[in-house]
């Protein structure tokens, strides 16, 4: 009988020598004479444990990791294709405590199936929200999101059904559907593993969210950095038109929709919805002024939605279980579920689905397990490069969009960065003023001079060069840049550089920042 064993083809897995590893199986088996299939699924997001090998036994799916090639052997010898016990057998991959906690909504089925067979997707439940929605009318899909409290997993939050109504109602021939798959802030990873293990609740989505609005038209933009994600949204995009879930009627409608994949080169600014545009449209990433909201004007100076990968992804499962199931998770004005990426400085780094309203010291502590060098934790940054510091007197924080606003945070795309204590945070402030400095599209003052000179005067601190003003005129620089910039990257370049002062006072003191050495 022809064993199934699953290795992960996601990039994360693949980096940690996955596709290695996948060699050296189906070549042992050839050797053995065992037969066997290999199917190359999504990461179930537990990196520490990657590449993670599944086997498909009659008592169900069991794991082994992290298999590294010199491990083969010994788990043939150890007779690992009946789910025998070997140095790295995990038990039931459902049972592995990190992945038994979750509420996986969005990621239901990302490592259960094959990421392009559109059938898996099918068995799995998936397309059931788009079947419902295909009987309802724009208005009905528009309120079950609205009602789910779906809001904007990208960064700021925004509820998903009032932009969506938005478009609905924008007067105009052309509609657009632009996913925002460019997820540059530090540490996340959510919107690539759910593009490489599970392409099709994307393309649902955005299918959906274009018969919400009328849009006939989808677009996904990444970045040239995320090659594997384009190509297996690119097979999938294909599977689906050769399926006829895509094209001029889609499962047999009378609704039209295609969409392609479009890759930027990629830099941070073109994650803003505006520069995004811009750059689609084969001009420079720089921001635009609002408005026209780019839901009235967007792309062609079309009514537009803009939203991430994890949005849409969300949206098959309200349109399937109802925007009441949806809701019921969370706390709050923040409902439904939340992928949070725990990265940085830590034991379990990985990807944990769950229910907003877990504290900032459980995700950390407990789910991530402490520091990966094992030395006290300092500092947590949520929310990607413009994200706030957290130290340990914060860690009681829920994470939730208005807590975290409450603490001076943000959620942002739910990256979780650890640090240890050999962290300098006079060095963090600095570069998170020298990133947007680098990253700035230079069209505001605030954003472009302030970050340079927001530089200059964490250098200055660090030489000691009247120190105590320095910190004043850097705390003035803030707000300028917080109050005056066009955009969340000038403006919100000074929540990790005040948090880092106002967190951590003591490292804001001259010292030499150690620069040179990266
Ligand atoms: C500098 C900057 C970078 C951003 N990068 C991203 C990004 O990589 N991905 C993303 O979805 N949103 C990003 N955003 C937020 C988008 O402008 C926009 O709010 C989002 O795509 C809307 O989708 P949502 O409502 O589904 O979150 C960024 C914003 C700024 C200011
Ligand atoms: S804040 Fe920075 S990135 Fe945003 S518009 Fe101004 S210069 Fe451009």
């Amino acid at each position: 009988m022809t064993v199934k064993i699953y290795v992960p083809l996601d990039s994360g897995s693949v980096a940690l020598g996955a596709d290695e590893v996948a060699t050296a199986i189906a070549a042992t088996a050839a050797k053995r004479g065992e037969d066997v299939k290999i199917v190359r699924n999504g990461s179930f997001g537990m990196y520490w444990l990657e590449p993670m090998v599944e086997v498909e036994t009659s008592r169900g799916r069991l794991a082994y990791g992290p298999v590294a090639v010199e491990d083969v052997d010994s788990l043939f010898d150890a007779g690992f294709l009946n789910g025998s016990d070997h140095k790295r057998y995990l038990g039931h991959t459902q049972d592995i405590p990190f992945l038994k906690a979750q509420t996986r909504l969005t990621f239901q089925r990302c490592g259960i199936i094959d990421p392009v067979s559109l059938d898996d997707y099918r068995a799995n439940d998936g397309l059931k929200g788009l079947e419902n929605a295909l009987k309802m009318t724009s208005e009905d899909i528009v309120k079950a999101v609205t009602g789910s409290g779906l809001r904007g997993r990208g960064g700021a939050g925004f509820p998903t059904g009032i932009k969506w109504n938005t478009v609905r109602q924008a007067p105009g021939d052309q509609k657009y559907i632009v996913c925002n798959a460019d997820e540059g802030d530090s540490g996340t990873f959510a919107d690539r593993m759910i593009m490489e293990g599970e392409p099709f609740v994307l393309i649902e989505g955005m299918i959906i969210a274009g018969l919400a609005t009328g849009a006939t038209k989808g677009y996904v933009y990444t970045r040239s950095e995320y090659p594997d994600a384009i190509r297996i949204m690119n097979e999938a995009i294909e599977v689906a038109r050769a399926n006829k879930l895509l094209g001029p009627k889609v499962l047999g409608s009378d609704y039209a929709f295609d969409m392609e994949v479009r890759m930027g080169a990629g830099a941070y600014v073109c994650g803003e919805e505006t520069s995004l545009l811009n750059s689609m449209e084969g001009k420079r990433g720089v921001v635009r002024a609002k408005p026209p909201l780019p839901a009235l004007e967007g792309f062609m100076a079309r009514p537009t939605v803009v939203n991430n990968v994890i949005s849409l992804c969300s949206v098959p499962v309200i349109l399937e279980k109802g925007a009441e199931y949806y809701r019921d998770f969370g706390m709050g004005r923040s409902r439904g579920t939340i992928p949070i990426q725990i990265a940085g400085n830590v034991k379990h780094g990985g990807l944990y689905e769950t229910a907003f309203g877990l504290t900032l010291g459980e995700i950390v502590d407990q789910i991530g397990g402490g520091t990966a060098s094992g030395r006290p934790v300092k500092a947590v940054q949520v929310g990607g490069p413009l994200g706030a510091y957290f130290p340990r007197e914060l860690f009681d924080t829920p994470f939730d969009y208005e807590a975290f606003a409450k603490a001076d945070g943000l959620i942002g795309h739910a990256g979780v960065v650890v640090f240890d204590d050999s962290v300098d945070m006079m060095k963090q402030a600095r570069f998170a003023m020298e990133f947007c400095a680098i990253e700035s599209c230079g069209k505001c003052t605030p954003c472009r001079i302030g970050s340079t000179r927001g530089t200059e005067v964490v250098d200055k601190i660090a030489r000691g060069e009247d120190p105590e003003m320095q910190k004043e005129l850097l705390a003035d620089l803030c707000e300028t840049m917080k109050f005056g910039s066009l955009c969340a990257l000038g403006g919100f370049t000074p929540y990790p550089v005040m948090s880092a002062l106002t967190h951590f006072p003591d490292d804001f003191k001259p010292h030499a920042l150690d620069i040179a050495a990266e």
